[in-house]
């Protein structure tokens, strides 16, 4: 992400005033800004971590579902920096994101939500959708506070999906009634969007992963279908079907004549990962029954475009809303299988040309491959991650392939792999070697049923917040002083979540000291 294009959004007064709101006061401080410093009262552990939500009065949802939620987790915790780092991130998706609710100016029935990323003002498609994606926890009925924002994103996120399935983040919809600036950066992108809809268009293919999981959970917690047939939800999945059938399709075509790709982009940058070689195009690829992703869930540039982790994402999310799509009345013949389809090709895929030979011998998923034999071996802590498969639902933690590569993510044979006295956890090219993401050792909590190894992840987690009491970007493995953004609303997400599924899971685990001295060997 680019906090340097980030805009300011302005509530511009009066028009905003009949919508469903936030309309904040003024004098509320922007959580940006907040979240830079400490605020009292400190947890009473050795943390001493910050008290970091804003005052009520400036929050931008208010749950009654969540706030029970926290005080249940109160219950459950003994240790106050445990428990002090949950209050926080749990409700910060609510707290500060909720940019913009309303309407639909052509559906009255229609919510939306505009949900920003953290400190930048745009919607991210799979930002929003992982910062929404927590809650589900607390979700039992449609008629929920919180069901309200699932479905305000959903709707949201399916408009820009039908608008421009390629773009990855959009400004606020023209019902919010807010000023915005158009990205100032100098892209040259094909297909062309709108520049007053779209604030980035990096296609990343776990975007298409993001809304279905989001639409899935929503599903199931609810069982409102309904919801599904009413608004665009079908045309939105019409809209992923398509893009993602032209980025299946191979550079050379059966009598080797090249196929220009569906999607280029190209920017000015400073950074490789910024923009994409070949003329926008990227490395070729051969037909594997995959979705090619040019961009990987951190907006980095990949190297070969079949990026394993999202296309697992998109085939679990695919198969498990073609579910709901056959329930749907109005929805066209044949849709549900062609879902169906789709991800048993993708799946079949990965099993083909995705597991492959790690320098050990051992059979592992690669992080990306081309289909001609160039495969990428390194996991990215960036969600859908290699590490995250049993998360994503695509195949059991037990999974053979899964634990050698899991083995090897955790390993100094994954070239992001950072090792410190402060966080052990896998970073991303994104920041820089050495540059440990939390998110992925909250992930590795996640995806893990052994107790000590579950420990050992959040006692680092804690001890990587620098006592600001948020999830950071990254850490530097062996000084927590040495930190990126202040207000990561993904990591913050992540890890209400993982504290959530463990009281489900494992909730003796909650009651667990994670000061200083309780600190494990691995
Ligand atoms: C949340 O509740 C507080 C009072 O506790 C109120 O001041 C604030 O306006 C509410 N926020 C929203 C978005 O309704
Ligand atoms: C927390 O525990 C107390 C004492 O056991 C109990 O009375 C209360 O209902 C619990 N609250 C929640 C939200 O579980
Ligand atoms: C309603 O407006 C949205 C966004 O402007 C548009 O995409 C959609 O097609 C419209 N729906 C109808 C039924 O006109
Ligand atoms: C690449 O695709 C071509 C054409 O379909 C095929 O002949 C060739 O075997 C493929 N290469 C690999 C490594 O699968
Ligand atoms: C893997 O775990 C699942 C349940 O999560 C179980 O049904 C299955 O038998 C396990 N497989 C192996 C090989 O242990």
């Amino acid at each position: 992400m680019l906090p340097q294009y980030a805009t300011r959004l302005v509530a511009a007064g009066a028009a905003a005033a009949s919508l469903v709101g936030p309309v904040l006061s003024a004098t509320c401080q922007s959580y940006t800004s907040y979240s830079q410093y400490r605020h009292e009262p400190y947890s009473t552990g050795a943390y001493a971590l910050s008290y970091q939500r804003p005052e009520p009065a400036c929050r931008t949802f208010n749950s009654t579902a969540v706030e029970d939620a926290i005080l249940q987790i109160k219950n459950l915790t003994t240790d106050p920096d445990l428990f002090r780092l949950f209050e926080n991130t749990y409700p910060n998706t609510l707290d500060a994101s909720i940019s913009w609710r309303g309407f639909a100016a052509n559906n009255t029935e229609e919510e939306l939500a505009f949900i920003i990323t953290g400190d930048i003002d745009a919607m991210w498609i799979r930002d929003s959708a992982n910062q929404v994606a927590p809650y589900r926890s607390v979700l039992k009925s449609k008629d929920d506070d919180i069901a309200s924002i699932f479905r305000g994103a959903l709707n949201l996120q399916g408009r820009y999906l039908i608008i421009s399935p390629y773009c990855n983040a959009f400004l606020p919809p023209p019902e919010a009634n807010l000023h915005v600036q158009p990205n100032g950066a100098s892209y040259a992108v094909t297909p062309p969007y709108d520049h007053h809809v779209v604030f980035t268009c990096n296609f990343e293919l776990d975007d298409f992963g993001a809304f279905l999981q989001l639409s899935h959970d929503y599903y199931t917690r609810t069982g409102d279908v309904d919801f599904f047939g009413k608004f665009q939800w079908i045309q939105a999945i019409q809209s992923i079907l398509a893009a993602s059938e032209a980025l299946r399709k191979p550079t050379y075509g059966p009598d080797g004549a090249w196929i220009p790709p569906a999607y280029t982009f190209q920017s000015q940058t400073m950074t490789a990962f910024g923009t994409l070689g070949n003329n926008g195009m990227n490395y070729p690829v051969n037909y594997t029954g995959m979705v090619r992703s040019p961009f990987r869930p951190s907006d980095d540039a990949a190297i070969y475009d079949f990026q394993i982790p999202a296309n697992m994402m998109l085939s679990r999310y695919l198969e498990a809303t073609a579910q709901i799509m056959e329930k749907l009345p109005n929805a066209p013949q044949g849709l549900a299988g062609e879902m169906r389809e789709m991800a048993a090709g993708i799946r079949d895929g990965i099993e083909q040309y995705g597991v492959v030979t790690a320098p050990n011998g051992q059979r592992i998923f690669a992080y990306e491959v081309d289909g001609f034999g160039g495969q990428n071996l390194m996991d990215d802590a960036n969600i859908p991650s290699l590490l995250s498969a049993p998360s994503l639902g695509y195949l059991e933690a037990n999974d053979t392939i899964y634990q050698n590569t899991r083995k090897f993510v955790l390993s100094r044979s994954n070239p992001w792999w950072c090792q410190g006295s402060v966080i052990n956890a896998v970073g991303s090219p994104h920041i820089k070697p050495g540059a440990a993401w939390p998110m992925a050792a909250i992930m590795r909590a996640m995806t893990s049923d052994d107790d000590d190894e579950i420990i050992n992840s959040i006692w680092e987690v804690l001890q990587s917040t620098d006592r600001f009491g948020l999830i950071h970007e990254s850490v530097n493995s062996f000084d927590a002083s040495q930190w990126t953004r202040s207000w990561f609303g993904w990591g913050n997400a992540v890890f209400g979540q993982m504290i959530m599924e463990l009281a489900e899971r494992k909730p003796e685990l909650l009651k667990e000291s994670f000061q200083p001295r309780h600190r494990g060997s691995l």
